[in-house]
């Protein structure tokens, strides 16, 4: 309908315009199509205006056009208007329409005018063209639909129907266009369906346009559609839950799991930062992760012994705030990192020596806080120990004594024990209890020796030590703290108590008195050591004692009486001969050995060189025969001297009567006694005869001795004991009824203490050279009557007497 009345219009002008000329000027109005080709011929003006087409060279017809170009022209020789030029309307015209080009036709002879009108008619020559080949347009993805997208339309030269009629837009999911909008400026675009950038992140479009020439042309534009990013997508893990494993001695820094998050959206808004969400302090302090990369790492100290595994949270963020969350599990793998623990649970670490082979003396614990194989633990002790480690319940063991203890040997044990986990390699711990062995009084005391003899001269100071006993207790303190004491007994009826006196802590003997060997020679006591055990231990040792003799007795003369003055006088008769036997001076020596050997020495004769006295015998013998020249009363004085150091000596006088005549006696009787009495007399008959009687007994018994043991030595005078106490000497006093200890007689004595033979010194005498000093254990003594060695033997249990 619309282009039809387009038609009606244009031709109702130019009617119009053609009525007007024709008022002033016969016009002639042709048309032509633009583009016609040259030499188109378009009309015969010769025709219209009734003109001689022969006249036309000689009217000097031609076209006047108002312009430089011509287009057309007129053919002289037949009067046709043809095209002489390429018309474009666009040109020409542009969009004005109808475009109509003025030529005057010009004639001479006569002038003639006439205005010639061409009508160019528009062909579809020219295609709708865009502004731009392309477009780029952007449109957020998050633009909701029903937007629009404003595009300039295409422009078509041409005009009328061969203009832009329509816009078709290639096809899509998203645009369309809208069929409501002014065509004559923007094409809008409409968005029909959401966009996602994600998905499709630009769009191309071709949008035609199509003019309605036939046939018809169009134009294109390609419109590059953007769609910008929107935020719209948070991060995403690859996996919404890592689990990993890891050693427990993991250094700090080692990369435990890499996760990734990813964010569909671009920019900022893909760019995205891991964060832990910490549960925890321990954990925080423990893993890291790298912000950028989301690489988590090792921050802290591991311990599969505190936590075995660990969870969290990781989140990625984008830079628009979305975020995305993971779970993230990491077990942590034992490693033998913890040696046993050995805990001591009870302990008796004071055992008595006697405890029974078996007792429990401690109960221990052994932990190991790795898991599985590495917490496996074994135990043991050293199996040189009287101990022995015994599995008990589950991690408990006993450690039980396997033999009876010793305290004397061993006073206490270090008891290691040493564990071992089954960790490759495996750890070890060990701890060392220290086991006291508490004393039990098992031992009595043992003397040194089995016996101890101990000599001690006579005539000792009261209170000298003599010798010193000791015993061992190897028992601990009071049970090993040895008491002496000495066993109550006698000696010749007197408790030996009064004898020797041990102290009770050192176990030295002291004397308590002076020892008189004439009384007795020997003697034992015994000594018991206990200790202060409870109940307590003992044990008893003997020792015997030994007198020895000191030169104090001086020799004693039993015959002659050494106060009978002349009452002791011998007869010899006259005729005898040389070396007969006169008299003899017997005397005694209450000492023994050297210290009772006699010898006899003249000291003064009233005629010497008539009688000799035998050395050792006290044998007065003449020496010559007796001649009637010599005096008739001889007188003698003898002395007797014993072979002690110093020696001590007594003299005595023996008067001799030359005579065969008793009758003469009374003669000298009266000469010598002044006082005489019968009184006298018969003491004199008496101790003549008692002794007469003593000697003869006397040497009956030394015969009788020797003839039974002929080896023994024969000593004439053995000891006191023969000496009737009657002829003790005034110098001997009494001690304690008995003995014959003489009082002035003194000297220092020692003992050589803690010596294991126990012998004894005499250093220094009162009087020089009683011993040879440094008084060995053995002394031989050579004596005349046949040599006699007596050996005395300490060390040993009895003394032994010998004689060669
Ligand atoms: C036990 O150890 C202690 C101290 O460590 C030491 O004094 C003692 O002599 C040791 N005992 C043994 C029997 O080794
Ligand atoms: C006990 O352990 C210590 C150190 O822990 C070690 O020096 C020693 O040798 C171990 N003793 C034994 C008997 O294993
Ligand atoms: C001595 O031995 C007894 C058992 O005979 C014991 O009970 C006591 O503890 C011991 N004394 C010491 C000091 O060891
Ligand atoms: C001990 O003395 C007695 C007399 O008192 C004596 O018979 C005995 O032989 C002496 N023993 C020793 C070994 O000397
Ligand atoms: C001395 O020891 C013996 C055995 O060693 C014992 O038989 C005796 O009774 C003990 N004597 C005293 C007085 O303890
Ligand atoms: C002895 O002496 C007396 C008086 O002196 C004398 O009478 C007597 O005859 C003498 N006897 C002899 C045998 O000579």
């Amino acid at each position: 309908m619309a282009k039809t009345s387009k038609l009606c219009w244009a031709k109702w002008r130019l009617w119009i315009t053609s009525l007007l000329f024709c008022v002033t000027t016969a016009d002639v109005r042709y048309s032509v199509p633009e583009e016609t080709k040259t030499k188109h011929v378009i009309g015969s003006l010769s025709k219209e205006l009734n003109l001689d087409s022969n006249s036309l060279r000689f009217r000097k017809a031609r076209l006047d056009y108002q312009g430089e170009r011509r287009y057309c022209e007129v053919d002289l020789d037949s009067g046709n208007l043809f095209v002489s030029e390429r018309i474009d309307r666009e040109m020409l015209c542009g969009t004005a329409s109808p475009c109509l080009m003025h030529f005057e036709f010009i004639l001479e002879n006569p002038l003639e005018l006439h205005n010639v009108v061409l009508e160019v008619q528009d062909i579809n020559d020219n295609p709708p063209v865009f502004p731009k080949d392309s477009i780029k347009l952007e449109i957020s993805e998050a633009a909701p639909t029903g937007s629009k997208l404003q595009i300039a339309c295409a422009r078509d030269l041409d005009v009328g129907i061969n203009s832009v009629q329509t816009y078709i837009l290639s096809q899509n999911k998203h645009f369309v266009l809208d069929t409501k909008s002014n065509k004559d400026r923007y094409v809008d675009i409409v968005l029909k369906n959401s966009l996602d950038r994600e998905t499709k992140g630009e769009h191309s479009l071709i949008l035609s346009a199509v003019d309605g020439g036939n046939p018809p042309k169009s134009g294109t534009v390609v419109i590059e559609v953007l769609v910008i990013d929107v935020n719209d997508n948070a991060p995403v893990f690859s996996q919404p839950l890592y689990k990993t494993r890891l050693s427990e001695n993991s250094a700090l820094g080692t990369s435990v799991i890499k996760i990734t998050a990813t964010d569909v959206d671009e920019g900022a808004n893909g760019q995205i930062t891991y964060y832990i969400n910490h549960l925890s302090d321990n954990t925080k302090e423990l893993f890291k992760i790298n912000e950028n990369y989301g690489e988590i790492s090792v921050a802290g100290q591991l311990d599969h012994e505190k936590a075995s595994s660990y969870e969290m949270e990781v989140q990625a963020e984008d830079g628009g705030g979305q975020t995305g969350h993971c779970k993230v599990v990491i077990e942590i793998d034992d490693v033998n990192d913890n040696a046993p623990v050995i805990s001591v649970k009870s302990l008796k670490n004071q055992i008595p020596e006697n405890i029974q082979p078996g007792s429990e003396i401690a109960v221990i614990n052994v932990k190991d806080q790795d898991a599985g194989e590495n917490s496996l633990v074994t135990c043991s002790i050293s199996s040189s120990l009287p101990f022995q480690l015994q599995p008990y319940i589950k991690s408990y063991f006993i450690i039980t004594t396997t033999t009876s203890l010793d305290r004397e040997q061993v006073e206490n044990y270090n008891v290691t024990i040493t564990a071992k986990d089954g960790g490759t390699p495996p750890l070890f711990s060990n701890i060392t209890l220290n086991i006291q062995v508490s004393d039990i009084n098992d031992n009595s005391p043992t003397f040194e020796l089995q016996s101890y003899a101990v000599y001690i001269r006579e005539n000792n100071k009261a209170g000298t030590s003599v010798c010193s006993v000791s015993a061992n207790d190897p028992d601990w303190r009071q049970n090993g703290t040895v008491l002496y004491s000495l066993v109550p007994s006698e000696v010749n009826g007197v408790p030996v108590s009064s004898f020797l006196s041990v102290n009770g802590d050192t176990g030295v003997i002291h004397a308590v008195r002076a020892f008189d060997y004439e009384q007795f020679r020997n003697f034992s006591v015994k000594v018991v050591a206990r200790d202060n055990g409870s109940p307590p231990l003992s044990s008893n040792v003997t020792v015997k004692v030994f007198i020895t003799d000191e030169n104090d007795n001086s020799p004693q003369i039993l015959y002659p009486v050494p106060d009978g003055k002349s009452l002791m006088t011998e007869m010899v008769p006259k005729a005898t001969l040389s070396g007969s036997l006169v008299s003899k001076v017997i005397a005694v020596d209450a000492d023994s050995g050297q210290n009772a050997w006699l010898s006899y020495q003249i000291l003064k004769s009233s005629d010497p060189g008539l009688f000799t006295i035998g050395l050792h015998s006290g044998e007065i013998k003449t020496q010559r025969d007796i001649s009637e020249s010599d005096n008739m009363k001889q007188n003698l004085v003898i002395s007797v001297k014993d072979n002690g150091q110093p020696s001590l000596s007594t003299t005595c006088a023996v008067n001799l009567l030359i005579s065969d005549n008793l009758s003469e006696v009374p003669e000298l009787k009266d000469m010598t006694y002044e006082n005489n009495s019968s009184k006298l007399t018969s003491y004199l008959i008496i101790a003549l005869v008692s002794v007469c009687t003593f000697f003869l007994t006397f040497i009956i018994l030394i015969l009788a001795v020797k003839f039974c043991h002929r080896r023994k030595p024969r000593l004439l005078f053995d000891g006191a004991v023969a000496v009737p106490s009657a002829y003790l000497p005034p110098n001997y006093a009494e001690v304690d009824g008995a003995g014959t200890l003489r009082s002035s007689y003194n000297y220092d004595a020692y003992l050589t203490t803690g010596s294991r033979t126990s012998d004894f010194k005499f250093v220094r005498s009162y009087n020089e050279n009683t011993l040879p000093a440094g008084g060995t254990l053995r002394k031989e003594d050579n004596i005349q009557f046949g040599s006699s060695m007596i050996t005395l033997d300490v060390t040993g249990n009895e003394d032994e007497v010998r004689e060669a």
